[in-house]
């Protein structure tokens, strides 16, 4: 069986980053590499947003990005482009079953696919940082009525000193 997860960093106040702005609100490597270690070996599905506040793609991971855009498949290599998140869960399950990848497919936002898979999620690897960043796009949903908690702890960034809460929580039944 296939599950459908979505991997998210918020803030204090449950923001993710700021409407029309794809710049990243904060650098925080613990959770970086904990989004690594989450999603290698997955098929990772995003918005064209960020992926471009990414920049490129990701090392040992499968990237599908969402756009309407039909001229950038021709032009940027390394990840495939779907117009509908259909279409993008369709070729993941795709590439699962003929790679034998994980069989578990990571959805890595930004707001406006959270949104879109939000009602669909088996599972939220949830990391909150200990900081108000300001930002205005918060995660759409809300995870402590539709979802329960499965794990959860705590450590602080050694190179940023940002205190992070790592949560998993599970689709409720
Ligand atoms: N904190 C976190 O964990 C986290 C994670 C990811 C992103 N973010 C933040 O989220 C923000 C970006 O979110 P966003 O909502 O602006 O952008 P986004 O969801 O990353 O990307 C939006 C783009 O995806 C494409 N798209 C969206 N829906 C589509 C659909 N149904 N069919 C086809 N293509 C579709 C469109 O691309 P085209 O315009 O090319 O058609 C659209 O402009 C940034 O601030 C980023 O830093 C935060």
């Amino acid at each position: 069986m296939i599950k459908v997860s979505a991997i998210v960093a918020v803030d204090k106040d449950f923001v993710i980053g700021n409407l029309g702005n794809n710049k990243l609100l904060w650098k925080v490597p613990l959770d970086l590499n904990h989004f690594k270690n989450i999603t290698t070996g997955k098929v990772v599905i995003m918005g064209n947003n960020t992926y471009e506040s990414i920049g490129k793609s990701l090392k040992n991971r499968y990237i599908i990005v969402l756009s309407r855009n039909d001229s950038l498949q021709a032009k940027i290599t390394g990840v495939s482009f779907c117009k509908t998140y259909w279409d993008a869960i369709r070729l993941a399950v795709k590439l699962i079953t003929n790679f034998g990848l994980s069989k578990e497919i990571i959805i890595a936002g930004g707001g406006s696919v959270y949104e879109m898979a939000y009602h669909s999620l088996d599972k939220i690897y949830l990391t909150t940082l200990g900081i108000e960043s300001g930002g205005n796009l918060k995660f759409p949903g809300n995870i402590s009525n539709d979802f329960k908690l499965l794990s959860e702890y705590v450590k602080v960034c050694t190179d940023s000193s940002v205190a992070c809460k790592f949560q998993e929580y599970e689709r409720n039944e």
